[in-house]
């Protein structure tokens, strides 16, 4: 049976109706939660966006209503007309537990199918089945919540940034190819046989045209696409609060951005966060916690031991230290009894996921140390190791031998492992760092070349411009990214915005005058006529959503997300074309 709305016009939702609504008529229309028949009393939970309110169905109301409410099932929508009277046994778990409506007319305005997942937050079901029946999954308040969430924050993101002059200003989908240094997704031109456009890995040339142009403050939530290899926080395509300046240094974006995220946490979390937001130069942040973001609401720090076994009979040691590398431990402080044997174990092969070929440890126990690795260490090292670690009894001590990049990699991330192994961290504790001093430039093994860390348009630190040619390593970068609880929420720069220091880093990168206008010739132009000092910044939007939201998966945040393997289940996209498509496009087919 399907019935129309006839004259029924939705009153009020369901999620509303309070004590003071109590003699009112109302009409609510929605979902059902669930049904429960006693006979002569027919409860349902009606459910909208709101929330969830209980209507009552009494046969000696109405029989014919009462036998209409007889067939109602689970989701099933509904129109209820009633009147709101206060419940008899009152339920203290629900915002509308002190009301019930006594229904006087019902339409079932659609039948449903038994759902193939509960809409029920605590559900186990697989993610899967979650992504295939999205529309349901939807229908849950947890899922619901987080796309308010989601468009709250936007929504107060526009409104602080339109305060304060920066114009939201459309950048096109179809470009050419930009410099975020991820793969492509390129679309096949019908018009121009042969040729692609690139979907934006960002808006990065498009927001330094408009400061080109004069614009002098953009903004843009936009979507971007980057096809890369998908770890948990990444979408093949996301959105960034994509955000340029003009007339600026690294102080004046960071002072504007940490009044716009001071607004997000106070009006989102009514969290006030501390200004100024406390800043750490990359190196300390490698130093102190192996990785450049690190998550600061706990200790467990790096301590370097290497000169202390730079001359160890345990040969590991020395052998790392005279092959350039280091030796670095982290003591887990106070939690030495939480760790067996057999999980320090499975440390180990954890660490040996990030290249470490192994874990030495002390415990320090009531009995004194315990270590695998003591019997290799002279008195004054075990003493001096203790002591620069501040090992005391309770603690357990890790370390990695290996060249550097490994021990920051290995340790870092054991670190964070560690915390979430304990359990010790809290998600409702936000700790804000901007990390600085990024190195301009990284060293690709795989292309035997200097890459830019960034991208190729971020300026060189003005005391180190000089290195440029003779020590490119050694120079420093004016970037910085935000991060949150150990995770890079944003990112950006100051801009070269000089012709000439911009040919240096081109060649710095070894790319030749040619190359580098065949790829960025247009923007390279527009440098010749008068372009301001600018410089901005791109936070990943999910990954704030995520952090206001509590929420441990990216795709929690999104309404239509792509799984691991950038498939979505819903549609079934990526799809089959046929052939007669693709010969529109000029595509030939070859899946050798
Ligand atoms: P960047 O490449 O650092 O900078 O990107 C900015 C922020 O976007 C988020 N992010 C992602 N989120 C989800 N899925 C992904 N695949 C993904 N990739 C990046 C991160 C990151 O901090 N144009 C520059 C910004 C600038 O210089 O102004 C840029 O795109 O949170
Ligand atoms: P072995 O003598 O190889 O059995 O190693 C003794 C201890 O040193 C074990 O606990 C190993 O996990 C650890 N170990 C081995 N290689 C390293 C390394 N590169 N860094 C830190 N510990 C290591």
């Amino acid at each position: 049976m399907r019935e129309s709305m006839g004259n029924l016009r939705r009153t009020h939702m369901c999620g509303n109706l309070r004590m003071e609504n109590v003699g009112e008529e109302v009409v609510l229309m929605g979902w059902v939660q669930r049904e429960r028949n006693l006979g002569s009393l027919i409860f349902v939970d009606l459910r909208d966006t709101t929330g969830i309110c209980q209507i009552v169905f009494d046969n000696t109301v109405s029989e014919d209503v009462f036998a209409k409410a007889e067939k109602v099932r689970s989701e099933y929508v509904l129109a209820v007309r009633g009147r709101v009277r206060e419940r008899e046994s009152k339920n203290k778990d629900l915002p509308t537990g002190d009301i019930e409506v006594l229904a006087e007319e019902l339409r079932i305005l659609n039948e449903a199918e038994t759902p193939p997942i509960y809409i029920k937050d605590d559900d186990n079901v697989v993610e899967a089945m979650r992504l295939k029946y999205r529309y349901l999954d939807l229908r849950k308040p947890s899922m619901q919540n987080r796309l308010k969430i989601r468009h709250k924050t936007a929504k107060l993101i526009r409104d602080f940034l339109d305060e304060n002059n920066f114009y939201e200003i459309e950048t096109p989908m179809l470009t050419k190819p930009t410099p975020e240094g991820a793969r492509d997704y390129l679309v096949p031109s019908r018009v121009n046989p042969g040729k692609f456009y690139a979907l934006p890995q960002s808006p990065q040339l498009m927001k330094q045209l408009l400061m080109v142009s004069g614009m002098d403050r953009y903004y843009q939530i936009v979507r971007c696409f980057r096809d890369e290899d998908l770890r948990a926080n990444r979408q093949p395509e996301f959105t960034q609060v994509d955000i340029e300046m003009s007339f600026v240094d690294v102080d004046d974006v960071i002072s504007i951005n940490e009044k716009l995220l001071y607004r997000i946490f106070k009006e989102i979390k009514g969290v006030e966060i501390d200004l100024p937001i406390q800043r750490m130069t990359y190196k300390e942040a490698m130093e102190r916690f192996g990785v450049d973001k690190p998550d600061l609401r706990f200790g467990f720090e790096l301590v370097n031991i290497s000169d202390i076994v730079s001359n160890s009979q345990f040969k590991v040691f020395k052998n790392a230290i005279e092959n350039n590398g280091s030796v670095r431990g982290i003591n887990i402080k106070g939690y030495g009894d939480r760790f067996s044997r057999k999980d320090i174990s499975s440390l180990e092969e954890y660490v040996k996921t990030f290249g470490a070929k192994g874990l030495a440890w002390i415990k320090i126990t009531d009995e004194g140390v315990n270590s695998p690795i003591a019997k290799f260490l002279s008195e004054d090292e075990k003493n001096l190791i203790l002591d620069r670690m501040d090992g005391e009894k309770g603690d357990l001590l890790l370390i990695v031998a290996d060249k550097d990049s490994i021990v920051f990699d290995s340790l870092g991330n054991l670190r964070n492992e560690i915390a979430r192994r304990l359990g010790i961290l809290d998600d409702n504790e936000f700790k804000l760092v901007w990390i600085t001093e990024f190195p301009l430039f990284e060293y690709d093994e795989e292309e035997g070349r200097y890459v830019a860390k960034h991208h190729p348009f971020t300026h060189p630190m003005e005391e180190d411009i000089d290195l440029l040619e003779t020590e490119p390593y050694k120079v420093r970068a004016k970037a910085y990214d935000i991060v949150i609880n150990g995770d890079e929420i944003g990112g950006g720069s100051i801009r070269i915005s000089d012709s000439s220091l911009q040919s240096r880093m081109f060649k710095a990168l070894g790319f030749t005058e040619e190359e580098a206008w065949n790829k960025f010739g247009f923007l390279l132009e527009a440098f010749k006529y008068g372009t301001p000092p600018h410089g901005g910044i791109a936070y990943g939007f999910d990954r704030l959503i995520m952090l206001l939201t509590n929420s441990t998966n990216i795709r929690d945040v999104i309404a239509f997300p792509k799984t691991q393997s950038a498939t979505c289940l819903l549609t079934g996209a990526p799809s089959d074309v046929s052939d007669e498509q693709l010969k529109e496009v000029h595509v030939k087919r070859d899946l050798e």
